[in-house]
């Protein structure tokens, strides 16, 4: 390669960095999969080297990702938050330790290998042992303040447990410490979000981590809430005094990584699953190789292993560069991936007539399962990629579950195979086929479509639904295809006679059927709300907007303005439940259901403002808070659905602390239940 060469190529790479940068950290909705990323960032590295006058001091191989956005106040760390170098290749793991020994003169280095999590990463800004601070990366330099939607994590201590008293053992709480770690989402809530998504016909989140990043950055905290995030912590930053300075300080416990995660378990915060403790490059191999049998088992997705010198001395002495340390480094786990024949695409039709299209694959061996089938999304992510019927193709698991195709192997594609025609045509029904513009989705119009009706029934009927036991999918298809279903209503309009045809010795079912579908008609009125389903409106808004509108009718006839006034009801919400209830259709389905005697059970106590974000979390108040009354305190919670109670235990939320506050306080320190005092209340409270 020629100097001009390599300077185009450089050039080239810069631009596509940065794009895909932007796309990572900031847009959180990446386009190609990290091991493309990390080869065109290891690319542009090796032209750097080679072609040292190309300017490198100005290319994103310097920096780190910024992940700073809009509308977050943003916050200088006391010590900046470096980058890891990566890689996915074993010479590369010896080459880095092989460097460090030849710094240090010994081979037997000690080191730590832990997981490295797969999340967004996190500084914790602990003050006299109070969380008073949580920012996110940024550009490593300073980062956005995300302390209220980090408060919304349940498991996250409010304070550090510690003794601090001089002389004793234990862990001494130091004046101010930042605290680094990864915020994730686990595979079950992104699997719960995503259904609610698939439901109401929204384009799925790709992975936990996209999801965990686009809701850390909400603006609104009470929409953080509803979405269940964790943390996990495995670094310091900046620390005063210093941890091998504190008095009575177990020496055990500071001047090494392991002591560190030994401290951070000891004032009470959530660790790495498991480290390794090990010496010399074999031992670290096989922690590595350890570490990736068991990660599946883990409750965050683990991408690769961190392998950090376990001295902090040596730490310091082995220093960084401007991007990374030079004491530490990820080996990242290669996705697992598998190559297959792609035997044909079926399109599926869901309940709000988007189209899916699924690929149904010739059985190949996956991280230890068979798979047959996998996600294409849309219709424009199979043209994206020219995916055609006949291909091999690469498929992945996303997010560590649903398979997904992930590319094609052209080498491979047989002459025969053409482009693939999206169908113009609804499989299920045959009407044309419309998108709507700004939307991904391909959708069936036809409201009448049998599958449609099919999945509407299913879903009204479904557990989430007003649960109808002995309604099967099997059962609503029977009954779409004799026709005595064709919407929701019908199903309290069934006969008993219709139904003993469908068999003999039908008599006692049909009879256990007629009954459950009498009782749902008392089913709480959420369900009812859900079970009609509207356009992005999923479980935990329809909790809020039973909440808030206690019946059908009023929800049917609510305006605008107070949709808004729900806290996590958003604009693109409110215009899909206004939309919802002008269509006539949808007006007659309630007046309809009223009139064949559905009554939904109304909430107990319609939560003022809606937003019951605070559902299932107990409150104690202590002491004098500096303007707000306890009444008025207990109103707030309540009305977000929260509980307050008199004494503090284990189950115990949150404490909410004013002045004087005498044992209740001392308890909740010793039990590590988050305390808060009024400002960060109202905080929470997004008022
Ligand atoms: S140590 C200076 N340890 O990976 C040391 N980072 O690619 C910096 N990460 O920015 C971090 N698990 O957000 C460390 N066990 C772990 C980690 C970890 C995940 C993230 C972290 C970092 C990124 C680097």
């Amino acid at each position: 390669m020629t100097p001009a060469e390599a300077q185009q190529r450089i050039s080239e790479l810069r631009a596509q960095v940065v794009r895909h940068d932007e796309l990572y950290y900031r847009q959180a909705t990446p386009e190609i999969m990290d091991f493309e990323y990390d080869r065109l960032k290891r690319e542009l590295a090796d032209l750097e080297a080679q072609f040292p006058d190309s300017g490198a001091t100005d290319s994103p191989t310097t920096r780190v990702g910024d992940d700073r956005l809009e509308g977050f106040v943003t916050y200088r760390h006391r010590q900046p938050m470096q980058s890891l170098d990566n890689t996915y290749s074993e010479g590369d793991l010896r080459a880095f330790q092989q460097r460090l020994v030849k710094l240090f003169g010994r081979e037997d280095l000690g080191y730590v290998v832990e997981p490295k999590i797969d999340g967004i990463a996190v500084s914790l800004t602990y003050e006299k042992g109070r969380l008073v601070r949580a920012v996110t990366r940024g550009n490593g330099i300073e980062g956005d303040d995300i302390t209220a939607n980090a408060r919304t994590i349940h498991a996250l201590a409010g304070e550090l447990k510690g003794t601090g008293a001089r002389g004793t053992k234990g862990a001494p709480v130091p004046d101010f410490v930042e605290i680094r770690g990864e915020i994730y989402m686990s595979l079950a809530e992104f699997q719960r979000i995503n259904r609610e998504r698939e439901e109401a016909g929204e384009v799925l989140f790709a992975n936990p981590r996209n999801l965990t990043a686009g809701t850390i950055k909400q603006l609104d905290a009470r929409e953080v809430a509803r979405r269940k995030l964790e943390v996990v912590l495995y670094g310091l930053g900046f620390c005063e005094p210093a941890l091998d300075q504190s008095e009575g300080a177990d020496v055990d416990l500071t001047g090494t990584q392991s002591g560190l995660h030994r401290l951070l378990k000891a004032w009470g915060l959530l660790t790495v699953e498991r480290f390794w403790t090990v010496r010399g490059t074999e031992e670290t191999w096989r922690a590595v190789q350890e570490l990736d049998h068991l990660r599946h088992g883990f409750a965050y997705a683990t991408d690769g292993a961190v392998i950090k010198l376990d001295s902090f001395a040596q730490q310091r002495e082995a220093g960084s560069t401007t991007k990374a340390p030079r004491w530490a480094i990820a080996y990242k786990f290669a996705a697992e991936r598998a190559e297959t024949r792609l035997n044909a695409i079926v399109v599926q039709v869901g309940r709000t007539g988007v189209l899916t299209p699924v690929a149904e694959l010739e059985p190949v061996q996956l991280a230890g399962s068979t798979v047959s089938r996998a996600t294409l999304h849309n219709r424009d992510e199979i043209a994206r990629k020219d995916i055609r019927v006949g291909d091999f193709v690469q498929v992945e698991k996303a997010g560590e579950v649903i398979p997904a195709v992930v590319g094609v192997n052209l080498a491979r594609r047989p002459p025969e195979c053409s482009a693939y025609v999206f169908p113009l045509q609804c499989p299920a029904c045959g009407t044309r086929v419309v998108q709507y513009e700004g939307e991904v989705a391909v959708r069936c119009p036809n409201v009448e479509c049998p599958a449609q009706i099919r999945r509407r029934v299913q879903h009204f009927a479904s557990k989430a639904g007003v649960d109808v036991e002995g309604l099967g999918e099997a059962m609503i298809d029977t009954l779409v295809e004799k026709g005595w279903v064709r919407g929701i209503v019908d199903l309290y309009r069934l006969r008993r006679d219709d139904l003993l045809t469908l068999g003999k010795s039908v008599e006692k079912s049909t009879d256990n059927l007629l009954a459950a579908i009498e009782t749902s008609k008392h089913a709480d009125l959420w369900r009812f709300i859900n079970g009609l389903g509207i356009t992005h409106v999923g479980v935990a808004a329809a909790k809020d907007l039973a909440a808030k509108f206690g019946s059908l009718k009023t929800l049917a006839e609510a305006p605008r303005d107070e949709l808004l006034s729900i806290g996590g009801i958003g604009e693109t919400m409110a215009d899909a439940i206004i939309a919802h209830f002008n269509d006539p259709l949808n007006q007659v389905l309630v007046d309809q259901l009223l009139n064949l005697g559905v009554a939904p059970t109304a909430p107990a106590r319609p939560a003022d403002a809606g937003a019951a974000f605070l559902a299932g979390r107990t409150f104690v108040l202590t002491g004098t808070l500096p303007t707000m009354s306890r009444e008025a305190a207990t109103a707030k919670i309540e009305a977000a659905g929260g509980r307050v109670s008199g004494s503090v235990s284990r189950k115990t939320s949150y404490v909410l602390a004013g002045e004087d506050a005498g044992s209740k306080l001392e308890k909740a320190r010793t039990l590590g239940v988050t305390v808060l005092n009024e400002e960060e209340f109202l905080q929470m409270l997004g008022a």
